[in-house]
């Protein structure tokens, strides 16, 4: 796993709670969190709860007499690869964006090197307030990442803008920040996810892909710095934060959808489970059951990927090869038909639907090959490489 060391403030407001949910996450995702707690965050949770979640003793206090480390303002944050936040109160916020270290936490802030992401908790009230809206216009101009707020229901019974968001995607954010910014200020198109292709009202033609893969490259995509949209299959996931998600459901409205933005693309990449054929002779309406036979007349579909590289001025355009068996030879003639400088080749029987997935990147110089590992992390690996060939193609 991929360890790193997470520092997380805790400010004090009824958000707190989500905060063990978050170091929680973080554990979870392998790295080690060390937890620094303002005076009033301890009247909502006791540090006791931070402590056995993370195994490592709460910081509160600036004059601990119990600590042989007088500087822990400095060495806590030469400690840390990333800086969290959450809950982050309009007080603390405040504080952030004039400078003011006052206590552990804000001294903290104001000593650290690493990245700083805060996530905002706070009645819609208090978060509208122009004093907090120009801190945190403050605070963006100084490189802080603001994440959320959320709109929804408030713990003071209000609904409206201020609600922390969920640990889920605070971890998200935090694990974006760690990583390397190759494609910052690139856009970057993605199709994802299986093609349905109807037969009749209720039925349809499709595949098992569960969209896993491709809604990884686009995590890896956006955690490296790239402006996302994903056109997606049906699938029963969650964009990451930050992409635009075009919902289709045929190959025809894929193919729609990617021409509409496939102009504004630095890099495509086609990661989709595309059906080969549509139904010529669709019903409108459920077709009856009955003794004959039912002959469904099939149609090629047209090759998105295909289209996309044929075009004048093509993006810098990534290839998915699922095949069965002679992955690399069909993988490498594959690759030249479609005219791709980048092709990511999987055999379907250890691809299809699982966590993990094993993976050879084929381009011009050969094959590079990916050991197998859960999907996310072949996703950065092959935006990474994805990002070197682009930057050499365009010397940038
Ligand atoms: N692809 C596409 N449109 C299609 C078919 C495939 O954009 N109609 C893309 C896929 O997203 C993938 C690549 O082309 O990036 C290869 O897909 P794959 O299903 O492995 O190959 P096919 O081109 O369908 O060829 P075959 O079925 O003969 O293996």
């Amino acid at each position: 796993m991929n360890q790193k060391k997470i520092l997380l403030g805790v400010t004090g407001g009824i958000a707190v709670y989500k905060s063990a949910e978050l170091v929680r996450q973080l554990v979870k995702a392998g790295h080690e969190v060390q937890v620094v707690m303002t005076r009033s965050a301890t009247e909502f949770v006791g540090p006791v709860t931070f402590q056995a979640l993370t195994g490592r003793d709460v910081f509160v206090d600036m004059w601990d007499k119990q600590r042989g480390d007088s500087m822990a303002h400095i060495s806590l944050t030469r400690w840390a690869d990333a800086f969290v936040v959450a809950p982050a109160t309009a007080n603390f916020l405040a504080k952030l964006a004039n400078g003011i270290a006052d206590d552990l936490l804000s001294t903290l802030a104001a000593a650290r090197e690493c990245p700083l992401l805060v996530a905002p908790a706070m009645n819609k009230q208090m978060w509208g307030n122009p004093a907090n809206q120009r801190n945190i216009v403050q605070l963006k101009a100084d490189g802080v990442a603001i994440l959320g707020p959320a709109s929804g229901f408030q713990a003071c019974g209000e609904v409206g803008e201020g609600r922390m968001l969920e640990a889920e995607e605070i971890a998200l954010h935090v694990d974006a920040a760690l990583q390397p910014k190759p494609l910052a200020g690139k856009k970057v198109l993605i199709t994802a996810g299986p093609t349905f292709e109807r037969i009749d009202a209720v039925r349809g033609i499709t595949n098992p892909s569960s969209g896993k893969m491709g809604y990884a490259v686009a995590r890896a995509a956006w955690e490296a710095g790239a402006e996302v949209t994903l056109v997606s299959g049906q699938v029963s996931l969650t964009p990451p934060p930050g992409c635009r998600r075009i919902d289709v459901v045929s190959a025809q409205d894929m193919l729609n959808a990617v021409n509409a933005e496939v102009d504004a693309a630095d890099i495509f990449i086609g990661v989709a489970a595309v059906a080969d054929y549509y139904v010529l002779n669709q019903s409108e309406q459920k077709i009856k059951k009955d003794a004959h036979i039912l002959t469904l007349e099939l149609a090629p579909n047209p090759d998105i990927l295909a289209n996309v590289t044929a075009r004048d001025n093509p993006p810098f355009c990534v290839g998915f090869a699922a095949e069965s068996e002679n992955l690399l030879e069909y993988a490498e003639a594959k690759r030249r038909r479609k005219k791709l400088p980048l092709l990511a080749a999987n055999l379907v029987q250890t691809a299809i639907g699982a966590d993990d997935n094993e993976i050879i990147l084929l381009d011009d110089e050969g094959e590079h090959r990916l050991p197998r590992a859960d999907k996310l992390e072949l996703a950065r690996k092959l935006v990474a490489h994805a990002a070197r060939l682009y930057a050499r193609q365009n010397k940038v």
